[in-house]
């Protein structure tokens, strides 16, 4: 590499966002961050312009640019709005943009970066999911890669290329025939081994106290639903063109075992190390190279054992829900994720029980209205009648 790599940390003043600054600040000699961008933590926003001197940020709220235009270094150009950051992942201000906003809002940012031919770091899981076709166009622009973030399909990502010479056209590992199957971990969340009854009743505290991992709000809930996991089912079917079926959730409460590759000759090949999101978000600004500086490093001498057990689909049904959707394909993802951005909202909202988050997207699911998804307006039109279809299934039980 010539000189540090550029990077656009989008999403930048979340869990991932601040991470992915220490990962630059600890490998200064091979990252700089040239671009950031959030939604409304403004001064958080300028904190951080003022630690790594970007050449440009972006605010998605528009009555917070000159508030921030006073708080950021001289110089540095300031871009609000709804397309701000839209606006950054699709200009030369960066070598590889990291998509860190979280939930459906990341759409314009992950096929912004991909149609200008760039590397994208993809934390932002939902955008693929609901706009697959049409992200999966913009992957075909010469130049533009996915490289994951998400712990799980890094640690394959990692195991393909490991064992496997296969490389598409733009340099990324491709599965070969061999693989029988992907086997995706869970740590189960915070909720593991109860039952229904037991769940009927827990607080938006209890299900945002995830035992392994401490991210945002948004995902902590759904890695207690398991709808994490069933994002990220279709997310690796969509990145490493495995059919649905032949991805596989296994439950690992230890979340050391990151995920697997299963080869049909019978091998199993697993990335191990502690849960720490600044390995996966390093590996993917510097692939095909890698940091020096370790994160998630594993002390033998403490890890005694490593547990494995099968999810229960029928207390945590939002899983069963994602494989649904992920095989009736076409819009049923973009349905899918709308359907439990509204949930997840209504549940931290105080106005419906944790249950009620898998019914609501149980009866969304029933009202799916088929459309094909060619362009980013049509995936826009499928949330948003997805989204209607969810608020009135939270009216309809409005109260935990
Ligand atoms: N956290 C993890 O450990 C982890 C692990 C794997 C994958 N992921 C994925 O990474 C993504 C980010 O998760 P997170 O936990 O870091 O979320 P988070 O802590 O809630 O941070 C979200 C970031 O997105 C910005 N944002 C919120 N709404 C936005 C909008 N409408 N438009 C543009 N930006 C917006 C926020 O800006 P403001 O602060 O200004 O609101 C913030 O910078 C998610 O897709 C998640 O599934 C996270």
């Amino acid at each position: 590499m010539s000189g540090p790599r550029r990077v656009a940390v989008l999403g930048s003043t979340g869990s991932i966002g601040t991470q992915a600054l220490d990962v630059v600040r600890a490998a200064p000699d091979r990252l700089r961050v040239s671009a950031l961008g959030a939604m409304r933590s403004v001064r958080l926003l300028a904190e951080q312009a003022a630690q790594v001197r970007p050449e440009a940020v972006a605010i998605g709220e528009e009555r917070l640019a000159r508030e921030l235009e006073g708080l950021v270094p001289r110089g540095t150009e300031v871009l609000a709005g709804p397309g701000a950051l839209e606006e950054l992942a699709g200009s030369g201000a960066a070598d590889v943009v990291l998509n860190a906003v979280v939930g459906f809002a990341g759409l314009p940012v992950t096929v912004a970066a991909l149609r200008a031919g760039r590397r994208l770091a993809l934390a932002n899981k939902e955008s693929l999911v609901a706009g697959a076709p049409v992200v999966q166009a913009a992957r075909k622009t010469p130049g533009a890669e996915i490289v994951p973030v998400d712990s799980e399909h890094c640690a394959i990502h990692q195991c393909i290329g490991a064992t496997s010479s296969a490389r598409a056209g733009d340099g990324r590992p491709l599965p070969p025939p061999s693989v029988r199957r992907l086997v995706v971990t869970a740590s189960g969340g915070p909720f593991r081994g109860r039952t229904r009854r037991e769940l009927a009743s827990v607080t938006v505290e209890e299900a945002l106290a995830h035992p392994t991992w401490k991210m945002g709000p948004k995902i902590t809930i759904d890695s207690s639903t398991l709808m994490n996991k069933g994002l990220e089912v279709i997310e690796a079917h969509e990145l490493f063109g495995v059919e649905l079926d032949r991805v596989e959730v296994v439950v690992h409460p230890q979340s050391v075992v990151h995920s697997m590759v299963e080869w049909r000759d019978g091998a199993t090949v697993a990335q191990l190390s502690l849960p720490d999101m600044r390995l996966p978000i390093g590996y993917a600004l510097s692939w095909p190279e890698r940091l020096d500086v370790p994160f998630g490093t594993i002390d033998w001498s403490k890890l005694s054992r490593l547990e494995f057990s099968m999810p229960d689909l029928e207390t945590f049904s939002c899983l069963r829900l994602a494989y649904d959707a992920g095989r009736a394909g076409g819009c049923a993802p973009a349905w899918l994720n709308a359907a439990n951005e509204v949930a997840v909202a209504a549940f931290l909202e105080g106005r419906i029980g944790w249950l009620a988050i898998a019914d609501v997207v149980a009866e969304v699911l029933e009202e799916i209205e088929q459309t094909t998804l060619l362009e980013v307006d049509d995936v826009l039109a499928a949330d948003a009648a997805a989204r209607r279809s969810a608020e009135k299934a939270v009216g309809r039980r409005d109260g935990p």
